[in-house]
């Protein structure tokens, strides 16, 4: 049988993961971050999508691409996306494909402006404030779908 294919995307400044405000977002790459998910998504059969972009539009063309493809869940930090995108939003309630919302930090201890998640309003989950291993532990809750 064909691995599971799960779509993890990431938003704007994510590229520039290791040596953005380590600080808040730890010294990890994005390709870090993305060996780490590959290694768990092995153990878990399930076959990995990585991309970044830092528009929008891209991250709801491959929201839609996902259910086209009949992906099994897509992980998504959508960064500052998440707190702006009623086209985030819409276009996770407008496929069936579960989605689960992802952060580094905590947006909830931060400034009042990342309290609000356009993401988490339609998202099945949420992981966030564990850097890393909050992707590791939504491709778990993903496994387990
Ligand atoms: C982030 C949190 C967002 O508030 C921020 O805009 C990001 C990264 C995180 O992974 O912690 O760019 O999504």
């Amino acid at each position: 049988m064909a691995e599971k294919l799960v779509y993890v995307l990431n938003g704007p400044n994510l590229n520039l993961l290791g040596t953005r405000e380590p600080d808040i977002y730890g010294s990890q790459t994005l390709d870090d971050i993305a060996d780490l998910i590959e290694d768990r998504a092995r153990e878990l059969g399930l076959a990995i999508d990585m991309r970044q972009s830092n528009h929008e539009g891209h991250l709801v063309d491959w929201l839609h691409e996902a259910h086209a493809q009949g992906a099994h869940a897509v992980l998504l930090n959508a960064a500052a996306y998440t707190h702006t995108s009623i086209a985030l939003l819409d276009a996770i309630k407008a496929i069936s494909v579960p989605v689960y919302e992802v952060h580094l930090s905590d947006p909830h201890t931060r400034e009042p402006f990342r309290h609000v998640s356009y993401v988490g309003m339609a998202a099945r989950d949420t992981f966030q404030g564990h850097g890393a291993q909050s992707y590791v532990l939504a491709l778990e809750a993903a496994a387990n779908l």
